[in-house]
Formats: C-alpha cells, sequence, structure tokens
C-alpha cells in the first residue's frame, strides 16, 4: 500500500468507462454540446484488468463506475461482469437514470447493490434547460423501479442559484417520501467554471444558505459520518437523512482516498491537479511487468493531491466522472 505524509492511501477507485454522455449539463459543459466517446477509450477488458491491477498496486477496495455516462457505452456489461468477480467489498454505480430500468437486471445480476443518480430538478420544464438531454420521467422511473428492485440509492443534486435552488425543498421530500438519500453536492470549480470566477460565483450555493432552506421547513440534526466520508450527513425530525458534500465549505481533502481512472487510461490522483499519469499501455502488459510501474505512478498521484482545500482545476469532470 502506498501512503502519504498525511497517512492518505487510495481505498476508493473511480473508474469513468465512456466520456460520451447523453446529458449535457449546463455546469458541466459550457457549449451544451453532448460528449461522445473518446477514439482511443479502452476496452472493457483493459479496463477490468486495471481495476484488478490497481486492486493488488494500490489497495483498492472499493469500485464506483461512472462517466460521462457509464450505461451508454456498450462496454458497462463486459466490464462489470468482469470486476464483479474481483475482490471488492463494493461496487456502487452513477448514472443519470436515462437508461437505469433498461440495465436494472444487468446492475442487479452482477451485484451492484448501490446507486447514485443525478437529478437536479424535478420541474419538467426546467429539466431540458438544465441537463439539456434526457427526460425527467424516465429517471423518475428508473429510480422507481430500482427502488423497487431493494437498491440502495442516493440522488445527487447541485444547487445552482437562478437555475434549481427552488427545487431544494420538493426534491429532499421527494426523496424522503421513497426512501432515497439525497446528497447536495456544492458547486465546484472545474472545467469551464475554473475559468470563469465570476460565472462560478453567480450560481455557487454555500452550504450554510443550503442548511437554512431546509432548515426554515424541516428541522434537523447532524448525524454521524465515516472518517473518510466526503459528505455531511444530516437526521431530518421524522425520519430520514440528507448529505451535502462541501467541497468549498467544509474541504476533506485530508482524509480523501480517491483515485480515479479516465476512460482513455489515465490516472488521476486528485480533482483539483491537472497532472495525469498514463497507465493504458501498462494494462496489456502480465502482472509482473505492470504492477512496479503502476506503483511508481501510484506514489507520483498520491503526491498530486491537495494538502487541505480544493482549490479547483481544468480538467472537466465529465471526462473523470466526479
Ligand atoms: N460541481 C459539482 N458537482 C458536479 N457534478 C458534475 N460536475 C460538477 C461540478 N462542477 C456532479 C454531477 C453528478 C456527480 C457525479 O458530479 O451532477 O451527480
Amino acid at each position: 500500500m502506498i501512503v502519504d505524509r498525511q497517512g492518505r492511501a487510495f481505498r476508493n477507485l473511480r473508474i469513468s468507462l465512456t466520456a460520451a454522455c447523453n446529458y449535457a449539463c449546463t455546469y458541466c459543459v459550457p457549449n451544451g454540446k453532448r460528449l461522445v466517446a473518446a477514439q482511443d477509450e479502452l476496452s472493457a477488458d483493459a479496463m477490468a484488468r486495471g481495476v484488478e491491477y490497481l486492486i493488488e498496486a494500490a489497495g483498492i477496495e472499493r469500485l464506483r463506475i461512472t462517466g460521462g455516462e457509464p450505461l451508454v457505452t456498450p462496454k458497462f456489461e463486459p466490464f462489470l461482469q468482469a470486476v464483479s468477480t474481483l475482490k471488492l467489498k463494493d461496487i456502487s454505480l452513477t448514472t443519470n437514470g436515462q437508461l437505469l430500468a433498461k440495465k436494472l437486471p444487468i446492475i442487479i445480476d452482477n451485484g451492484v447493490r448501490r446507486l447514485n443518480v443525478s437529478l437536479d430538478t424535478l420541474d419538467a420544464e426546467a429539466f431540458p434547460a438544465l441537463a439539456r438531454g434526457g427526460d425527467l420521467k424516465t429517471v423518475l422511473a428508473g429510480l422507481e423501479e430500482a427502488r423497487q428492485a431493494g437498491l440502495k440509492i442516493k440522488v445527487n443534486m447541485v444547487p445552482l442559484r437562478g437555475q434549481n435552488l427552488d427545487q431544494v425543498l420538493p426534491l429532499l421530500e421527494y426523496c424522503l417520501e421513497h426512501g432515497f438519500e439525497l446528497r447536495f453536492i456544492e458547486l465546484m470549480r472545474m472545467g469551464h467554471l475554473a475559468r470563469d470566477p465570476n460565472g462560478f460565483q453567480q450560481q455557487f450555493v454555500r452550504l450554510a444558505e443550503l442548511l437554512e432552506i431546509i432548515g426554515a421547513v424541516h428541522p434537523f440534526v447532524q448525524a454521524d459520518a465515516p472518517i473518510d466520508a466526503t459528505a455531511l450527513r444530516y437526521q431530518v425530525e421524522g425520519g430520514g437523512y440528507f448529505g451535502v458534500i462541501a467541497n468549498e465549505s467544509v474541504p476533506f481533502c485530508r482524509t480523501c482516498s480517491r483515485l480515479r481512472l479516465s476512460s482513455t487510461g489515465w490516472l488521476h490522483g486528485c480533482l483539483s491537479s491537472s497532472n495525469r499519469h498514463f497507465v493504458g499501455d501498462l494494462l496489456d502488459k502480465p502482472r509482473h511487468l505492470a504492477l512496479p510501474a503502476l506503483q511508481r505512478l501510484l506514489v507520483k498521484a498520491l503526491a498530486d493531491k491537495q494538502d487541505i482545500a480544493f482549490s479547483g482545476g481544468v480538467t472537466v469532470m465529465k471526462i473523470i466522472g466526479g
């Protein structure tokens, strides 16, 4: 295992299966153009071998599959099948839910029990303006099917002033009713937002304001969270929880245990660093050659982590999937 001066190690791996996405959310892509897969994306096989090697070389215990949108690529099924046989404590999936109902059998048959579904508004008119793709009803139907199948579901919402701040309470109430845990994600200075501080500030909603909006209607108390959790958790009076990933207000870099692998074979040790380390060529090599080389790159990737606070980066979220 590789550990840094702060005692941090890589335990959680996020794999972006493809950069392609069937949405073009305003905070993710500036021009509204949907992303397609990069030409040089790795095969499902190579990515699964990447997970296998990283379990050994870095001590990865948990895997989250993201994108882009991971359910749009035909790699999803073979990749999931392959990684489901590896020694992992947990495999989870982040999706925008458009293809959720369709892919649910594959998801369940391969042992995925936890889903994060991105949903920024319940307003059918605001939805297309924000997501610029997909359809609200389809997401809600997918969520309902996944719930009935017994999956543990978190819903991700990025509150944005001028776009969906009026949806904080409706989304919270919807989640409480359905037994989902709502996760508010403070807007991060990623991609075009890293280059546009004014645009960022105009849209940014901080933890304190969010808690005020919620507390005015639903009293809550702070709940315990695991030591390397990124989210603050709150228990609502009357039952149910919500969380806030407060990148700006309460940075969690000190306990960050995440490693990211992009669909084109780059390792990222930190979302706010533009450093990345190419491992695509190592994944076709036998383990006795690949593992020592991987370990050298992992030391570098770990050194890319910030000490205390997330300062933002030009890396675009859709490439590495949050
Ligand atoms: N800031 C905060 N969250 C973001 N996401 C994508 N881009 C950003 C950003 N700039 C969220 C998506 C998804 C999760 C993986 O990351 O909404 O739910």
